[in-house]
């Protein structure tokens, strides 16, 4: 990252920590063996991933063999709810349920199964702030419901949802509960035991680690069908020679993120509540998202009358990444999926920005994203809405 620029887009994607490209081109260098392979070199692989196994597992309160390694987030996903559905559709349980604000790699994953696999699904609508209301999803569960899939935290507006409550209420249920906690590492406690859920997935590059490798837990006696088939790889739950260094960079980021959280976290928050108030102060603009059940880094907001990707690109233009919701949607002209479900309005869904901090920035920073957002954000509105259109 050029020094001069102002990265405050850690929910899309965060810089390499120093310390895990070191471990992982340690592995690239010194560990060339197939980690299936019986022969010194591929038992040396094998102590490595079987070594950032346990590391995950440590940091989730799991157990190693609870542990499946993916290429992320999307992936960790798609086998919790491919593979469970497919799993329980063997017993006849062919009902879905999941809310309107998740992540596309959910949504899109429940939506294809019942629009091309004969499940049915049920999208649970949330609050005006985002957060999923227990009872509304929980009504929403049925006798063949095969699994729910409630997000941790939200990527967007950083909605930290009630997935214990949910969890703890459907124990009795064949329902498995899969969670989306992509981005709570670092930031949120993750104590699965104390979560409740079957499965949880998680992606190296939203916590100082490298993009393409990710953790899906899966709870002992829990079986999704494998996704990728081939060979044994991953007690045969996901086929494919496993990406040792990655995993080792996943390990050691993650064990990182977790001893440095409650710093971090404070950190986080401190800057997210400078910029909350700062541009509160902004005329037109509207926080979305609850302001405490929230994630620490997490800021989005609407500017009425403005057009957010002309606001974007003058954010660029001045040195400041930023996003106008999910990284995968910003490229679309399309209003963010969350923020309608949310009950925003089009026009103002199309004026939204999000900015997520990160452990790198500073309060120096910040002022500064507020200095050009307070230039910015009138200039960006189109000129019949300017008061002063020449
Ligand atoms: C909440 C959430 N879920 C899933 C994903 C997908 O993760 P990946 O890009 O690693 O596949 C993301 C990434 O933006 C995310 O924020």
């Amino acid at each position: 990252m050029a020094a001069s620029r102002v990265y405050l887009d850690h929910a899309a994607t965060t810089p390499l920590d120093p310390v895990v490209r070191d471990a992982i081109v340690a592995v690239l260098q010194d560990l060339p063996g197939n980690p299936s392979s019986l022969y010194a070199e591929g038992r040396a692989a094998r102590d490595a991933l079987d070594e950032a196994r346990a590391q995950v597992a440590a940091a989730l309160a799991a157990d190693p063999g609870e542990i499946v390694f993916t290429s992320g987030g999307s992936e960790g996903a798609a086998l919790a709810i491919r593979g469970a559905a497919f799993a329980a559709a063997r017993e006849g349980l062919r009902h879905l349920v999941t809310t309107a604000v998740e992540h596309h790699a959910v949504l899109h994953s429940v939506q294809a199964l019942a629009r091309h696999h004969d499940f049915e699904a049920t999208v649970v609508p949330v609050d005006a702030h985002g957060l999923v209301v227990p009872e509304a999803l929980l009504n929403a569960v049925r006798p063949d419901t095969a699994l729910v899939s409630v997000m941790y935290a939200n990527n967007e507006m950083g909605a930290i949802q009630p997935v214990a409550e949910v969890a703890e209420a459907l124990r009795e249920h064949p329902a498995l509960v899969h969670t989306d906690a992509v981005q709570a590492p670092g930031q949120l406690p993750i104590d699965i035991p104390a979560l409740g859920v079957d499965m949880l997935s998680i992606a190296a590059h939203k916590f100082y680690g490298p993009k393409g490798v990710g953790a899906l837990f899966v709870r002992r006696g829990v079986r999704p069908s494998p996704q990728i088939v081939g060979g044994s790889q991953e007690r045969n739950r996901r086929a494919g020679t496993e990406n040792v260094a990655f995993a080792v960079g996943l390990g050691v980021a993650l064990r990182r993120a977790e001893a440095a959280r409650p710093t971090s976290a404070a950190h986080n928050a401190r800057l997210r509540d400078l910029l909350i108030e700062g541009i509160a102060a902004i005329p037109g603009s509207h926080l979305n998202g609850p302001r405490r059940q929230r994630l620490p880094n997490n800021v989005n907001v609407c500017f009425a009358g403005v057009d957010g990707e002309a606001l974007l690109l003058g954010l660029d233009a001045a040195g400041i990444a930023a996003s106008s919701g999910s990284a995968c949607t910003s490229a679309s002209l399309e209003p963010s999926h969350v923020l309608l479900a949310m009950g925003v309005k089009p026009d103002l869904a199309a004026g939204s920005l999000r900015l997520t901090t990160g452990r790198g920035n500073t309060e120096a920073e910040v002022g500064r994203a507020l200095e050009v957002l307070r230039e910015l954000v009138p200039r960006a509105r189109p000129a019949t809405t300017q008061s002063t259109a020449l």
